[in-house]
């Protein structure tokens, strides 16, 4: 089909179908809305056609349908070139397209892909978004979004059928300073937990009697709780949210922070133990793995940040 031959109005293109991305195109199918993804490994495809979604065979092939394109991508290498590289979206997507960035990149970064777009006819945001994959498919994100408010309040419904809260937060690179503060603190959550539950344990406490009693106290966030489910369980072999995703965010954090000459002593050190982890092969896991991570690194010099 020749580039936007068949680009119908309401029609939404989802690029990368992980736990996010895949989460988003179910929940925008189950709405009722059409939906074309792309995903660089095909496996992520098949349930999604299964329940209705047009697949592309490659990024421009989805940009060529479709006025919207949802974004939901590791990292700023592969938004990188899954916007710019050969067959990437804005080599078809039509001029007055919007591209939703929803995936954690540095504030710089979005910045600079809105001053790439400026002048093409293409409109970009950040789209942050708070939550996890069943979230996701339940509609039930928090978006933090950057960038210019009236392309913002084109794609407000959409994001509002994504979302139980959908908010401008500020211009370009804004939404991902916002996401970026709300991971760092998740990050130092998950650190902090697994710290209590290794010096407990090496204390002779049973890391279960130390979970319950985090959990059931006033120090526990909502996210700390479900994660001490998880680490009761040693379950993180299904990640929520992969250990190396925390690791690339804590770096972003630290990246900024840097620039800015804030000091984050509590980032760094949960920061260097996520590098160990990736150093041991954790990074597919769950982050709370970095209980794992702790473990194994009991009576060893601590890593520098
Ligand atoms: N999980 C969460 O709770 C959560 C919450 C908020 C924000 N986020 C952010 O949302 C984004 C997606 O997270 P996720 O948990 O959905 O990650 P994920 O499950 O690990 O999925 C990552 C996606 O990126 C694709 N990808 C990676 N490198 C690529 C490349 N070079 N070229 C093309 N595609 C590439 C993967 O494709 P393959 O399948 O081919 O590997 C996959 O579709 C990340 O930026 C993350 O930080 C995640």
């Amino acid at each position: 089909m020749a580039a936007g031959e068949d680009r119908a109005p309401g029609r939404v293109g989802v690029v990368g179908l992980g736990v996010m991305g895949g989460g988003m195109a179910h929940r925008l199918l189950a709405q009722g809305t059409p939906v074309v993804v792309w995903n660089r490994g095909a496996d992520k495809a098949a349930p999604l056609a299964a329940a209705g979604a047009e697949v592309a065979a490659t990024p421009a092939a989805l940009a060529a349908r479709v006025d919207t394109v949802l974004v939901s991508l590791a990292d700023q290498a592969a938004v990188e070139s899954v916007l710019f590289g050969p067959d990437g979206v804005l080599g078809a997507l039509a001029p007055g397209g919007v591209v939703l960035n929803t995936s954690t990149v540095a504030p710089a970064f979005a910045r600079a892909l809105a001053e790439r777009l400026a002048g093409t006819g293409h409109r970009i945001l950040d789209a942050c978004l708070l939550g996890n994959g069943q979230h996701a498919k339940d509609g039930e994100l928090r978006f933090m979004v950057g960038g210019e408010p009236e392309v913002y309040e084109r794609v407000e419904p959409l994001l509002a059928s994504l979302g139980k809260e959908v908010r401008l937060v500020g211009g370009h690179g804004q939404g991902a300073t916002l996401k970026l503060l709300l991971n760092m603190l998740m990050g130092i959550e998950m650190q902090a937990l697994a710290e209590a539950v290794v010096l407990g344990q090496q204390a002779g406490l049973a890391p279960e009697s130390v979970l319950q009693a985090i959990a059931a106290s006033g120090f526990s966030s909502p996210v700390m709780r479900f994660k001490c489910g998880v680490m009761g369980r040693r379950a993180f072999e299904r990640a929520d949210f992969r250990l190396a995703l925390m690791h690339k965010d804590l770096g972003l954090v630290r990246a900024e922070a840097q620039a800015l000459g804030v000091p984050l002593a509590a980032t760094d050190g949960a920061h260097a133990v996520l590098t160990e982890g990736l150093r041991r092969g954790l990074g597919e896991l769950d982050c709370a793995a970095v209980l794992t991570v702790l473990e194994g690194m009991v009576g060893e010099p601590e890593p520098a940040p």
